[in-house]
Parts: structure tokens; sequence; C-alpha cells
């Protein structure tokens, strides 16, 4: 179904769209929870920049050193950020966050993954447009960000690192504010305000131990910033309280999150701007969503 602007698996829609162009579009109220991976640097998934990163040429995008003999995935630096870019990543998350409002129901939470150098500036965009703030989600998991002596002065500064290695994700957690005086009203009528448990005696927590992501997903899609099913399986399952209700991804790459929605038994949305990762998730959603994966439990020993 290559080229075409719309693609179905499952329970899972995609479209071949700018978000902010579709949202417009959008039914009041029609969506119950938002789960995305936004490009949070905004630059990093211009055409220009997908370009050059396609080139292997110049750009924000890096090749962190190899390691143990194995190349790595291009990074975009967040570190050559100006204040003019930071100020623009505001104004964009906060446009953003004013159009999808409509299209929430009200309790409808949102999950947004952020990066620790950036994290503020989108989560003040996203309170600025009227959305609550409930907490952050930690995916615990070893980046090859930071960590580095000073460049050209290793020997000389061998006991210095100039950022900390960076460890961990934050994933962003707002919500709609709810309609209703109660959460348990809300539920009623809008089956939305509140997580949606592990089981009986765990609720949903705030930490979640996890991994890069492993070889066997980046050969089925090979975006960039591909995230684990593991891990999109679990915050995905957690945002529709009583498991009824749509999924949102308005920035879906390869279609991660419509995949854990399917495995997960949720129906879902996701809107890709870039041709080429729209054509590539209409590949991967069936077979990252059949994937069997194994969620790390416990911190790396
Ligand atoms: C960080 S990536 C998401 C990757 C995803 N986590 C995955 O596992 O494949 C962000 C994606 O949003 C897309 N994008 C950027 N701006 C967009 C827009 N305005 N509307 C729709 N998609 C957009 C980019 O092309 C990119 O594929």
């Amino acid at each position: 179904m290559s080229g075409a602007s719309e693609f179905k698996y499952g329970r899972a829609k995609l479209f071949h769209a700018d978000c902010l162009a579709w949202l417009k579009g959008c039914a009041e109220k029609s969506i119950h929870a938002v789960v995305t991976d936004p490009p949070y640097g905004i630059h990093e998934y211009t055409d220009e920049q997908q370009q050059k990163m396609r080139a292997g040429k110049g750009g924000v995008w890096r090749l962190p050193p190899a390691y143990d003999g194995h190349t790595r995935s291009p990074l975009p630096r967040f570190t050559t950020l100006t204040p003019k870019d930071l100020k623009h990543l505001r104004e964009f998350f906060n446009e953003w966050a004013i159009a999808l409002r409509p299209a929430l129901a009200p309790g409808a939470h949102v999950f947004m993954a952020a990066n620790p150098l950036v994290s503020t500036y989108i989560s003040m965009a996203l309170s600025d447009a009227g959305l609550e703030r409930r907490g952050e989600v930690v995916r615990a998991v070893m980046t090859m960000r930071g960590g580095d002596r000073p460049k050209n002065a290793h020997e000389e500064f061998s006991d210095v690192s100039v950022m900390p290695r960076s460890q961990w994700e934050p994933w962003l957690l707002y919500r709609e504010p709810i309609e209703c005086k109660t959460v348990a009203d809300n539920l009623r009528k809008y089956k939305t305000g509140g997580l949606r448990r592990i089981s009986d005696e765990q609720p949903f927590g705030d930490l979640i131990w996890s991994h890069p992501t492993r070889k066997t997903e980046k050969s089925i899609a090979n975006h960039p910033s591909l995230k684990p099913q593991s891990f999109m399986r679990a915050i995905v399952r957690a945002s529709l309280p009583l498991g009824e209700g749509v999924v949102l991804d308005p920035f879906a790459g390869s279609g991660s999150t419509l995949a854990a929605a399917e495995y997960v038994g949720y129906e879902s949305i996701g809107l890709e701007r870039d041709a080429e990762y729209f054509a590539l998730a209409q590949d991967a959603i069936p077979k990252l969503a059949k994937l069997e994966v194994k969620a790390r439990s416990a911190p790396p020993s």
C-alpha cells in the first residue's frame, strides 16, 4: 500500500499527514490518549536535516564513536540549540498543544518523550497551553549521550566528564483537565481521567527499567528514533484506564506506538509527515506488533 495516504492494520490507522494540519479536521473529544515521541529539537526532522542525515554528511546528526567494533546509529546534537532555537521549540509545542486540546476527551493523558536538555521548554509549552502536568515517567536506559572527556584534552583532563552519561529518558505526562467533578464520573462519561493499573496489586509506576532498542527491532524499522516495543507496550497499555478508546501518535515515525497499541488490543491513529518513514511504518507496524519481546523488570546488574 506504499504511496497511499492512509494505511490500516488491525485496529491501527496511519495517515501520511502533517499533524498540525490533520488536527484541524479531527472530531472534538475523539482522542482518549496521546503517546508520542516528537522531534524534540524540531530542526532535526526538517527536510534539510533529514537529507543531510541520509547522505551521512553535516547537519545536526552525528555518528557516536564505534563501540566494541559496532557502528552506532546517528544521534541529533541538542547541545547546539541556540536561544533562538529554544524559543522556537517552545512556540512550536505551545501551538501544537493548543491545536491538540480540542481533539482530546476531557481526562485524556498525553505521554510525550523528551530529553533532559529540552524537556523543561516542552513542559512549559504544554502547561502554558492549558494541559495539566501529572508528572514524568522515567525510562531508565543507558544511552550513548554524555560522559565524554573534554574534546582534544582527554589526557590533560582524564578525570573529567563534560556532562553526565545519560542513563534515563524523561516522558512528560500531561492530562487534558477532567470535565466532571470526580475522576470516577469522568471515567464513566469519557473512559478517561486515570491510568490503567498493571495488576490488582500494582499501579502503573513512573520508573520503568528499559534497554536501548534491540537489533531485531531496528532491523524491522530502521528509524533513527525507534523506541523499543517492551517500553512502548507498557506506556500505551497504561494510557487507556479502561482499555477503551483511541490512542493517537501525531509524530508516528516507524509506527512503534501503533504497533504497541495493536499488541495490547487498542485502537490507534498515527500521523507521519515524511514519505520515507510513512512507507517504512507500513512495513514495520505488522511485524513489530507480532514480535515477542521481554521487558526488563530490574536494574541492569
Ligand atoms: C522522533 S521521531 C518518532 C519515531 C518513533 N518513536 C519510532 O519509534 O519510530 C519523530 C517523527 O515525527 C515526524 N514529524 C515531524 N514533524 C511532524 C509533523 N508536523 N507532523 C507529522 N509528523 C512529523 C518525523 O518525520 C519523525 O519521523
